[in-house]
């Protein structure tokens, strides 16, 4: 989401006349665009600050002023902080106030800094926003959904991110039109809860009425000219009837889903307030994979949350098992504060979640390569999104999201075209473009 959130402040400054540079050597401009979930991601702020504030002092030495911003999850729960430990920055910025930030930008001028903006303003950004200008490319992200209403034990994001919020659904669709004209083929929607995305229905009665995500996913695969759509990040709660059963009827919807289930301890879960259980989550697996069974999953882990047992541990290397997943991300749980995990009792050793993170990821990663091998021999429909490292080489992406590298012709790119695989390797697979089938 912070990348698409990028690309809108680039929208929102072209106006005044700020285009990308290449280095913060040559920006008049620098803005940290931050991320709080987790310690790693939030302490690495700081380190990134103390070299742009070298990069400042040389550029005001030779006559050239910066304006450096810090935006983002860790701006909008850490602002006075950074105002204190980096006087040296000039603005500091919520992810809800990014519309505002050309009058942040004349006020710092001003003022020489000093601009804090970290409400949740009443008016909502993106009515704000100016339209997405900045093609993407082939591929795509569209936020539909911002924040969060789950209040798991250990996340910061409904503090950071707000209570959950809806685009309408004239405002998806418009904006996935106009990427499809910029040349996007595939669309990931983004929402950091996105399946409890809920909207009005564009048009009058009898069209009105609230839609659901999966109404949104009919919608969105009825314009021209998109190949391919994904969303991330799903809640397993907000699994609808009607968005199983759009994975079963919509083909533009990739047989993918990043679906997090965080432990695989009932105990751990109720710890977690995640408001399902292992049994639940394996039940809604079997209802996906009989609507789509060529389905493949991904999902998010988080070891040693506070009082998990070597049991519970047990149980979540159980539970991948039972489901094997074709991809997945697993952490460490990390203390945020002002989360009610971070003042639990029963905090994990950094040792124990050292070694259980390692056993968990042998087991993914097992399991990822495994998926991989398997599609060696089959012919998969690849969506072409730009050149490989070598000269003559494609690079695209299986529907699975694998990626896949084959030698073929630039004009490929933006198209999706039968590929042999050949090759399935841990992270990646190899093979040829299909010449006579795309001919036929
Ligand atoms: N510690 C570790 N991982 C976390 N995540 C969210 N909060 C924390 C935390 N405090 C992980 C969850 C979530 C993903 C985006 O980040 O697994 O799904
Ligand atoms: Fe955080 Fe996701 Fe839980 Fe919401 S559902 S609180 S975003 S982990």
């Amino acid at each position: 989401m912070n990348v698409y959130d990028s690309g809108r402040m680039a929208d929102v400054l072209a106006p005044l006349g700020y285009a990308p540079t290449a280095t913060p050597d040559d920006a008049d401009m620098v803005i940290l665009n931050t991320c709080h979930i987790r310690d790693k991601a939030a302490e690495k702020v700081f380190s990134e600050l103390g070299r742009l504030r070298v990069v400042k002092q040389a550029r005001q030495d030779a006559g050239q002023p910066t304006i450096l911003a810090v935006a983002g999850c860790v701006a909008q729960a850490e602002g006075a902080e950074i105002m204190a430990r980096a006087p040296y920055v000039d603005i500091v910025l919520g992810p809800q106030t990014y519309h505002r930030l050309p009058e942040m930008v004349a006020r710092a001028a001003r003022a020489g800094g000093g601009v804090i903006e970290t409400d949740f303003p009443a008016e909502a950004k993106f009515d704000h926003l100016p339209d997405s200008a900045t093609p993407q490319g082939v591929t795509a992200f569209l936020t539909v959904q911002e924040g969060c209403d789950k209040f798991c034990s250990f996340c910061v994001v409904p503090y950071t991110r707000g209570v959950e919020a809806s685009r309408p659904a004239a405002a998806v669709i418009a904006e996935a039109r106009r990427l499809v004209a910029q040349g996007a083929r595939e669309i990931t929607l983004l929402g950091q809860n996105v399946n409890a995305w809920h909207g009005d229905a564009p048009g009058d009665a009898p069209m009105g009425g609230a839609w659901t995500f999966g109404r949104l996913l009919r919608a969105l695969a009825e314009v021209p000219g998109l190949l391919r759509l994904r969303y991330t990040t799903s809640h397993p709660r907000d699994m609808a009837d009607d968005l199983i059963e759009a994975h079963r009827d919509v083909p533009q919807l990739m047989p993918f889903l990043h679906l997090p289930v965080q432990s695989g301890s009932d105990r751990i879960l109720a710890a977690m307030n995640r408001r399902h259980t292992v049994d639940d989550y394996l039940r809604l697996v079997g209802r996906l994979r009989t609507a789509r069974p060529d389905l493949a999953f991904s999902s998010d882990f988080i070891v040693g949350h506070p009082g998990e047992t070597d049991a519970d541990f047990a149980a979540t290397l159980d539970l991948v098992r039972r489901v094997g997943f074709a991809q997945a991300f697993c952490f460490k749980y990390s203390s945020r504060p002002g989360t009610p995990a971070a003042g639990a009792p029963l905090q994990v050793a950094e040792p124990v979640k050292d070694a259980r993170l390692q056993t968990l990821l042998a087991l993914l990663r097992e399991q990822q390569a495994a998926f991989n091998e398997r599609s060696r021999g089959l012919v998969l429909p690849v969506l072409f999104i730009g050149p490989g490292r070598r000269p003559g080489q494609l690079s695209g992406r299986s529907p699975f999201l694998q990626p896949v590298h084959v030698d073929g012709p630039i004009s490929m790119i933006g198209q999706v075209a039968p590929v042999t695989i050949l090759d399935g390797r841990p992270n990646s697979l190899a093979g040829t473009l299909n010449l006579e089938q795309i001919c036929a």
